[in-house]
């Protein structure tokens, strides 16, 4: 077990960004968040709201339309596309929308400034060198009087290779990501997940994070959470 620690540890080099990873890092982080659209739309299908109204607007078209399947089925299906895109957009438009903001300017957003940092993970896979990792610490922003006098950090932009999964990569970048908060003498850190990263979920229990409360904001409507059924966990480390 030691001797699989030492080796996990000497792996993989984190180090800090350099503007020479963007591309990688653009490809990590938009494959590290669409792949989470599938999951999203099988468990979507599952829940009873969505099986009741597939269901009701087949069988109603189907009695409307004189007890033809085709038009029935076609309902069905619509509503069932409904369904995928609303669980697409959520992933796939996040994606967009951070392409367009912090991601823009990696440097920018996260280096330029002593209270945030982003780091990679580079290694060796099947002899390619690459980046497989990734992962962002900032000073969170204040959500109201109450934190004005408080340093609260936030972790994001948590990234493993789906090739390098469950070989401990993500703790150690997690935990470069807390101990440069205990560096910055931030108080507490929080982060933000979905429902259906129930690998993240079980990795940040894992470091000693706790569940405080699950909200249901997204960057997208109500209408899309409800056809969705994502809940948005929140999760905070006291340091
Ligand atoms: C979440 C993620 C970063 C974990 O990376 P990782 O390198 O596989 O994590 P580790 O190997 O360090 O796993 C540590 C612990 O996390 C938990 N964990 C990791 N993957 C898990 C999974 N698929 N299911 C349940 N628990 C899981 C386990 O407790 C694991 O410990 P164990 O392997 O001893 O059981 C990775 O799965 C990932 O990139 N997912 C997609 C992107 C994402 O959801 N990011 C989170 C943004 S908030």
């Amino acid at each position: 077990m030691l001797l699989y620690k030492i080796y996990i540890f000497l792996r993989w080099v984190i180090r800090r960004y350099k503007p020479s990873d963007r591309a990688a890092v653009l490809t990590l982080f938009r494959n590290g968040i669409t792949e989470h659209i599938r999951p999203a739309f099988f468990k979507a299908m599952c829940h009873p709201d969505n099986v009741a109204l597939t269901a009701i607007i087949s069988v109603t078209i189907y009695l409307l339309d004189g007890c033809t399947c085709s038009l029935a089925l076609m309902s069905g299906l619509a509503w069932v596309g409904i369904v995928y895109y609303c669980c697409h957009e959520t992933y796939a438009g996040y994606v967009e929308e951070k392409l367009h903001t912090d991601m823009r300017d990696i440097q920018a957003s996260f280096l330029d400034n002593p209270d945030s940092c982003f780091w990679v993970a580079e290694g060796i896979v099947d002899g390619e060198t690459g980046i497989f990792g990734m992962v962002a610490a900032v000073r969170k922003a204040h959500d109201g009087e109450e934190e004005e006098q408080e340093r609260c950090g936030e972790i994001f932009r948590m990234i493993v290779s789906s090739s390098c999964r469950r070989s401990g990569l993500g703790t150690r970048l997690t935990r470069t990501a807390i101990e440069f908060c205990r560096e910055r003498k931030y108080s507490r850190i929080v982060l933000r997940t979905s429902s259906i990263q129930t690998a993240a979920i079980g990795l940040y229990l894992r470091l000693g994070f706790k569940h405080t409360h699950t909200d249901t904001l997204s960057h997208r409507s109500d209408w899309h959470t409800w056809v969705t059924k994502i809940t948005f966990p929140r999760m905070e480390m006291v340091l």
